[in-house]
């Protein structure tokens, strides 16, 4: 049930926090460490490459998973779109391991890939918030993201909960593989939660960067490097989805080589900057549109912000910054969303689960 709240997706936002410290309940074993079952950590150690397949959300989440076992475990990812895998499969590697990425564990576009490379032989793992879906059935290993129920259309907690969950799976096969990680996931993932949680205290903040930024507009953009590309996918993705204003997510380096055409007086471009290796390319390229005439609109991370940002994050670990950023795009969509009168919950067109390919 909703509650107080007006909205399930608001109710949804403010539970991370808790998921992420439920997450770390269930994950850990008497000693306190993170660890995940023998069976699939010997799946994991036996392949070398990992396809991870998803939709929507659930591939934004992918992507940052991508992220933390090719730098934690040292083991090449790729990440595929299910509906583009299922027609137009890569070449596989000898030693392929499937992980599906699915909240509901009933996406049909997921599913058919499932059932595909289960008939190729190969192993699946699915990371799913439901215990007894399809596709945890017919996968050969479950990882649960104890989110509870996700209600509205927009994935907000299982998001979170898929990127923590994707980083435990990495530091154990850091682990096995005799790498150290060179920090505790334990403490910063809690740091993390904390975080999350003094963002979500911060809502009038975000709901002034809705109005300020996004009351007037048809559209707008959303630019981020490295790990920060993969966290804007995902807050265009919520803004779109919810508000229906057109929402595109770029590299900050790619927009010279086409978008930045579209850059004209006026129109909002939301920057994410987390990432110490490309902070200065990111500002630059903030100071690129900003000179055509872009309403900019710069959050950052603690330690590497600069006078201007709008908005300044509770520094993080670098790697769990997509956890932290990821809720002022959702509370900016949600506000952006309420202010134009959007059926937050239930968007036009969508369905929570689609189970049509
Ligand atoms: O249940 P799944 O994680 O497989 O769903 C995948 C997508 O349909 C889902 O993430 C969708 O993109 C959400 N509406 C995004 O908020």
């Amino acid at each position: 049930e909703k509650g107080t709240y007006p909205h399930y997706m608001l109710k949804e936002v403010d539970e991370q926090p808790f998921v992420i410290r439920k997450i770390l309940q269930s994950y850990q074993n008497e000693k306190g460490e993170l660890t995940i079952e023998a069976d699939i950590l010997n799946a994991l150690n036996e392949a070398d490459r990992l396809y991870i397949v998803a939709c929507g959300t659930s591939y934004h989440a992918g992507l940052v998973g991508k992220q933390y076992v090719e730098k934690m475990a040292n083991i090449p990812v790729e990440v595929h779109v299910a509906s583009e895998f299922v027609y137009n499969m890569p070449l596989l590697s000898k030693k392929p391991l499937f992980i599906f990425i699915s909240q509901s564990g009933e996406t049909a576009d997921s599913r058919a890939v499932l059932v595909k490379v289960k008939e190729l032989g190969h192993k699946a793992l699915t990371i799913t918030n439901v215990a007894g879906s399809t596709m945890s059935r017919e996968a050969d290993y479950t990882l649960l993201l104890h989110a509870g129920p996700e209600i509205a259309v927009a994935s907000t907690k299982a998001y979170t909960a898929q990127i923590a969950v994707l980083s435990i799976l990495a530091a154990n096969v850091a682990k096995s593989a005799g790498i150290d990680i060179g920090f505790d996931l334990v403490h910063e993932l809690g740091i993390a939660a904390n975080a999350i949680e003094v963002l979500c205290d911060s809502k009038e903040e975000f709901e002034k960067i809705a109005r300020d930024y996004l009351s007037a507009t048809r559209n707008c953009f959303f630019i981020g490097r490295s790990i920060d590309y993969y966290a804007v996918l995902e807050g265009a993705l919520k803004l779109k989805e919810i508000s229906y204003i057109q929402a595109e997510g770029f590299a900050g380096g790619e927009l010279k080589h086409g978008t930045i055409a579209l850059i004209e007086d006026g129109i909002p471009v939301i920057a994410l900057a987390t990432q110490k290796a490309v902070n200065l390319n990111i500002r630059s390229n903030v100071k690129e549109v900003a000179a055509r005439g872009a309403n900019t609109c710069v959050i950052s991370m603690k330690g590497l912000d600069q006078e201007g940002d709008r908005f300044v994050l509770p520094a993080v670990h670098e790697l769990l910054a997509p956890l932290v950023a990821v809720i002022p795009f959702q509370l900016i969509a949600y506000y952006a969303a309420l202010h134009r009168n959007c059926d937050v919950d239930k968007p036009r067109n969508l369905a929570k689960s689609v189970t049509v390919e």
